[in-house]
């Protein structure tokens, strides 16, 4: 089927108080995992491509961006393309050559009026493409291998009246908000601020969008999901399950040689948990 918009992904999920499930691709193994484990779970998916992995993609987003296409329109379910963490202006404008419906624009690094006039404009470029955009503000730690914010640290949660300020003057589609998640976790052990998640939500009349899930607890996700989390964007569960499992094959395999041996116990590995994830936070709550 043609590729799917992430706007309407994203907004059906919220209309029936799910969450549409994105997944950080880096290889076609990834693609291939994300759209298998998708169809197992029988629901759309968003396929997500950060800078950083344009960055080790020796900074050409088009390989990747037409290989997931390619994998998206064969799918037996919707699946849209989301430009993920975009802080360069340039990339930014690779985003509808490539086939992306959607970008999140992350200037969440920079001070509140900065961030708001950066945003802005990246929001005003998106519309007249007709892309859906998503920003980050309070800030999400964990990036880049940086240490996660501490919990009082400024920014380090989303304040709802901030919010609710910055998606009007901005006009964004979508809120990446900062409520006790970390990106790049790789034990479970993130509790969440229901509270806040709750205020938030009543703030806020776009769909909210977590990031950092790798490191968020089954029951944790879905209590996020029935608090207003409309969109969860998952990367390391992913790669933690493609390694496990290529170092375990390598380890009882050391004679091996052929790469799709390996590359192929990783990419069942991966579309196991994207199933596994997508039916903990995708199925519809009432
Ligand atoms: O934008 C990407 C996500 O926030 C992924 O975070 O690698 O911690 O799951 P994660
Ligand atoms: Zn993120």
């Amino acid at each position: 089927m043609p590729l799917a918009a992430t706007g309407e992904l994203v907004g059906g999920a919220a209309a029936a108080r799910s969450a549409v499930v994105a997944f950080n691709i880096i290889t076609l193994e990834h693609v291939e995992a994300v759209v298998a484990g998708a169809e197992a779970a029988g629901t759309p998916v968003v396929l997500q491509v950060s800078e950083n992995a344009v960055k080790f993609r020796y900074g050409r987003l088009l390989p990747l961006a037409r290989a997931a296409a390619a994998a998206a329109e064969r799918a037996a379910v919707p699946v849209a393309l989301h430009l993920d963490h975009v802080q360069s202006d340039d990339l930014l404008r690779q985003a509808v050559e490539a086939g992306f419906s959607s970008v999140m624009y992350d200037a969440s690094r920079l001070p509140y009026a900065e961030n708001l006039a950066a945003t802005r404009a990246a929001a005003e470029w998106a519309h007249a493409q007709g892309l859906w955009i998503e920003a980050e503000l309070g800030e999400v730690g964990g990036k880049d291998g940086r240490p996660p914010l501490d919990a009082h640290a400024p920014g380090a949660r989303t304040d709802p009246g901030e919010a609710h300020a910055f998606v009007t003057d901005s006009g964004v589609d979508g809120l990446a908000v900062a409520i006790g998640n970390t990106h790049a976790m790789t034990e479970r052990t993130a509790a969440l601020d229901h509270d806040l998640l709750k205020r938030l939500a009543g703030a806020l009349d776009v769909p909210l969008v977590l990031h950092g899930s790798s490191g968020v607890p089954d029951g944790e996700l879905t209590a996020a999901v029935a608090g207003g989390i409309a969109k969860v964007n998952v990367g390391t569960a992913l790669n933690m399950a493609m390694t496990r499992a290529i170092r375990d094959f390598l380890a009882a395999h050391p004679e091996a040689v052929d790469s799709r041996k390996y590359l192929g116990v990783g990419r069942e590995a991966m579309a196991r948990e994207a199933a596994r994830l997508i039916g903990v936070i995708g199925t519809p709550r009432t």
